[in-house]
Parts: C-alpha cells; structure tokens; sequence
C-alpha cells in the first residue's frame, strides 16, 4: 500500500486472533501495522504480531524491490509489534536497531540481548536523517508503556503514532472508525489521559498531513475529526450527550427496574439512553459508554455483602482508567440487607468529580410504591436540564 511517494504500507491482517491483548473480543480481527520509508537509506517502522512474522517479512521484501533494509526503528516493545525484532535481525544481518534506552531494556528481556553492536540509542527530541527524509523522535512514555516513542517524518509530514490513532478491526474490513477506536483507547489507553494530552501538545507544535498509527487505517484526510477525539477521551470529557444504564439482574426484579427507568428517560427528553447488561454484554463496550457519555446509572443487586461480581469488575475497570467528571446515580436492589449503593461508592471512591444524584432508588427484591417513586425521582433529577 502507497503511502506517500517514500512511503509503503507492509503490515499484516489478523482474523485468527480470538481475544487481543488477551482480553479484548475482535469480531474484525486486527491489523499489525508496520511501514517503511525508502530513502538513500531503507528505514523500517516496527514490526508484528509472532504469527505474521513470514507474512510481514514477504512484505517487506516485495517493496524493497531488491534492496536490503538499514535500519529497523522500533517505537513499542509490546509484542504486537515487537516480536519479530529478532527475526528481522537475523534475516538482515548489515541492520541497526534504532530505538531508546528503555526499549533497548525491553528487547533484552525478551530476546535475552538488544543487538549491542548493533544499535542505535535515541533521545528525546533527537533527529535521525535517512538522506531526504528527516525523522524527530517524540517520546510518548505511557502511551501504551513506558518506551513507547512516537516519530515524526519532516519531510513526507507523516506522524509514525505507535499505539495512538489505532483502532480494533483489520483493515480489510470496513467500519466505522470512531466506534472500535474508542473501546481501543478507553480500554488500552484510557488511565493514561494524562500523557495523551501531553503527546497532543507536542503533536499540535507539527504540521501533520498524514497520521500512520500501529492499529488501523493510515488517516489521511479530516485529521481535526480524530485530534479532536483523542482530546475529548483524553481529558476525559464528555464526547456525547446522554444517560448510560449499566445493570445487573439475578432473577429480571432489577432489570424490570431499568427497563421502565429507561422508558422514563426518554419519555423526559434525554437524548439518548443506553442500556448495558454487564453480565451478557461486552464488558469492553459497556467500559467505553461509560467514558462516552456524562451521565452514568449503575442499578445492581446486592451479592455477598457487596455488589453483583459482574457490577464489581465494571466498577475497577472504571476506576483503574482514572474514571472521573461523571453524573453518577444509583439504583440498588436487596432482599434483606441492600448496600450496593455503599459498596459503589466505596469502589469509585479514588474517582474525581464524581456527581452523585441526591436520589437513590433502593429496591426490596422487587419495585414497590416506595421504589416506584424514588426511580421517578432519579429520572427527574437526571432530566432536569433536557427539559
Ligand atoms: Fe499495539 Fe501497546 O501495543
């Protein structure tokens, strides 16, 4: 794939992956992206996935058209990208490592050596000529891990973004780019907003025509419609307006609850209403309405003393991507002893600027009079300004 005139696409295609990252569902598989820049020296940009490794190399050598790389420039030492540095090392043995310090680490630990007489150390900052093209390293520490480094190519304007602007999906499939980018940033990258906002200043000093990230398409075109996103995300703000439910339900008592609450919600103009079963849903996807949206309702049975286990790991994977600046109310069901609502809170509790409703819905197994009013008074409360 044409890049720019210097500039070629060799990354690979994954459909056999079940869960990314070990964790994360793909319905459209994922793309390892890996490019190179033909100048008076050939320069490579990372590597692949351990499965692509014959495939990636295939690549490489249709587009070197008979020349042999210099240098292989590794911006993340994750093995999604990492894992055929040795390879690439073996099957090129005149090849430099260009890298950082702390990558170099990386590879060390990984491959028990980081090619010592053959590589290059990087600094912040630094510049890098391949003859017409100039690259400047960017590092982008936490954006995923600590040596990730981003890379700039002055003269094509193309901003190599390692992990960021990359999305699920392989890019053999088309789809909406904003949805499977989201769950990836909020689920990979999302405690680290802080860092990405620092990345966004540094990239926002650049004149960024081009954006050719490790996941997903090369971005070519509208590039304000994605920086624009990344800054939402990443300074964890409200990207659309709305009310997400996140639920639980043993027996349906706690889901009739929400079906008529959500009712209620729409019947007082909210925008748009969101429902999420943690038990049955993508536990990813209901993370990432989460962040989408400004206003969450968290109704959950009361399980051991605490809340429904399902309720409880969406709650840590909020609160470990530093979940905060929320509407949070809470509808809470028990039998003999509810304390769901307790154990929310206590579970957000590391959270900033979190709004807890004044009105919480506490149900006694099933809605009654009592519950029935409350939950019209929570749906007021939250709707108040969509009136
Ligand atoms: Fe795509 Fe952080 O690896």
């Amino acid at each position: 794939m044409f890049i720019t005139n210097d500039i070629k696409y060799i990354g690979v295609n994954d459909h056999k992956i079940d869960l990314f990252e070990g964790q994360y569902v793909v319905p459209n598989g994922m793309a390892y992206n890996s490019y190179v820049i033909l100048d008076e020296k050939v320069a490579v940009m990372d590597t692949v996935d351990q499965n692509f490794g014959d495939e990636w190399l295939a690549n490489l050598e249709a587009v070197l058209e008979g020349r042999k790389p210099d240098y292989l420039i590794v911006q993340h030492m994750e093995f999604d990208h990492a894992a055929n540095i040795a390879n690439f090392m073996e099957k090129y043995p005149e090849a430099t490592v260009v890298s950082n310090a702390r990558a170099f680490k990386m590879m060390k630990q990984f491959f028990g050596t980081c090619f010592e007489d053959r590589q290059i150390v990087v600094d912040d900052g630094s510049t890098f000529s391949l003859g017409k093209h100039v690259l400047a390293f960017v590092f982008a520490p936490m954006v995923h891990w600590p040596e990730v480094m981003v890379t700039y190519d002055t003269t094509d304007k193309v901003l190599f973004a390692a992990d960021g602007f990359g999305k699920f999906g392989a890019l053999d499939v088309e789809e909406e780019w904003d949805c499977e980018a989201r769950r990836y940033y909020i689920g990979i990258v999302g405690k680290y907003g802080m860092q990405v906002q620092n990345l966004l200043k540094k990239a926002a000093t650049l004149d960024i025509q081009i954006i050719c990230p490790l996941h997903g398409p090369v971005l070519t075109e509208n590039l304000g419609h994605y920086l624009n996103l990344y800054d939402i995300w990443s300074s964890y703000g409200v990207e659309s307006e709305g009310i997400v439910i996140a639920y639980t339900s043993v027996y349906g008592n706690t889901k009739k609850a929400v079906e008529k609450f959500a009712k209620k919600l729409e019947e007082k103009g909210c925008p748009k209403v969101v429902v999420n079963d943690l038990a049955r849903c993508d536990m990813a996807e209901a993370i990432e309405d989460a962040f989408r949206y400004g206003k969450i309702v968290l109704a959950t049975t009361t399980y051991n003393s605490g809340v429904f286990p399902f309720m409880h790991t969406f709650l840590n994977g909020l609160a470990e991507r530093n979940y905060q600046k929320r509407t949070v109310g809470i509808i809470e069901n028990g039998s003999w002893a509810p304390q769901a609502a307790k154990t929310i809170k206590n579970l957000l509790s590391e959270c900033k600027e979190l709004n807890y409703c004044e009105n919480v819905v506490t149900i006694n197994s099933a809605l009654d009079e009592v519950s029935a009013a409350q939950l019209e008074a929570l749906a007021e409360e939250l709707c108040k300004e969509y009136k």
